[in-house]
């Protein structure tokens, strides 16, 4: 899977890409992140990218002019997706989707945002992380390429992402490791007993209280086979 990520700011992306599983992902070719600065394909003298908004008020706006030709120099298929607030708010179920695709360009704004134009004929497509508003979309990006990343065959070990939180609608189970008592507070018994069954059970209860608890919105729009439903008879009773 290739990444095409546009920023005024790659430097930014140092780090994030450089360690862990996504700098093992990179080295062994699994993903491969291409970070290109707008500013680069520009032909006036100062390298402008941004100008004043027309109607006034604060900030500047990303000129439409260097990001369509950025763009349209290197892509070759794949949604071109416009990191914004205004966007489709990112999911685990919308990572699983970008992670069939071969490439992905992510358009990173800044200041006050994007000219219009860019968002109507040149992105295929808005994501926006949540209902708050970052300074630019750079961060909003590595989250994508993280969540989209982590989700390709070889990246983590086989398996890792078929329970965790967020997978079939649940919540992940609580999760312990040793020492069995740490300050008192013991891991609880089944855990210990070796009992591949009861584990199994126990967890996907939990999993089920934690969703209950936590996130109900998401409980109620989870797929729950009969043993579901007598293990939430089960949790009313307790
Ligand atoms: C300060 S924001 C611009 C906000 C814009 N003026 C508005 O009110 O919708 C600058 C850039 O940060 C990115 N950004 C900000 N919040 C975001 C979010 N919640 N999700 C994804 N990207 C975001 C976008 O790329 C945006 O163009």
């Amino acid at each position: 899977m290739r990444f095409d990520i546009f920023t005024l700011f790659p430097e930014m992306f140092r780090g994030p890409l450089d360690e862990s599983i996504l700098a093992r992902a990179r080295d062994r070719g699994l993903i491969e992140v291409a970070l290109h600065n707008p500013r680069d394909v520009t032909t006036d003298r100062h390298h402008v990218v941004d100008d004043y908004p027309y109607g006034g008020g604060a900030g500047m706006v990303l000129k439409p002019e260097p990001l369509f030709a950025a763009v349209e120099a290197i892509h070759q298929g794949g949604p071109i997706v416009l990191l914004s607030p205004q966007g489709r708010v990112f999911t685990q179920a919308h990572a699983r989707e970008l992670a069939r695709e071969e490439r992905i360009t992510l358009i990173c704004g800044h200041y006050e945002g994007v000219d219009e134009r860019i968002r109507l004929h040149l992105a295929t497509e808005e994501i926006s992380l949540g209902d708050f508003v970052l300074t630019g979309g750079e961060l909003a990006a590595m989250v994508i390429v993280d969540a989209v990343a982590r989700l390709l065959p070889g990246v983590l070990a086989p398996g890792s992402t078929a329970e965790e939180s967020h997978t079939a609608g649940l919540l992940e189970y609580p999760q312990y490791t040793r020492p069995p008592e740490f300050r008192g507070w013991r891991v609880p018994e089944i855990l210990l007993s070796g009992h591949h069954g009861a584990v199994a059970r126990w967890r996907r209860k939990e999993a089920l209280r934690r969703t209950r608890d936590r996130r109900p919105d998401l409980l109620a729009g989870a797929e729950l086979s009969a043993l579901d439903q007598r293990l939430l008879a089960e949790l009313e009773e307790e």
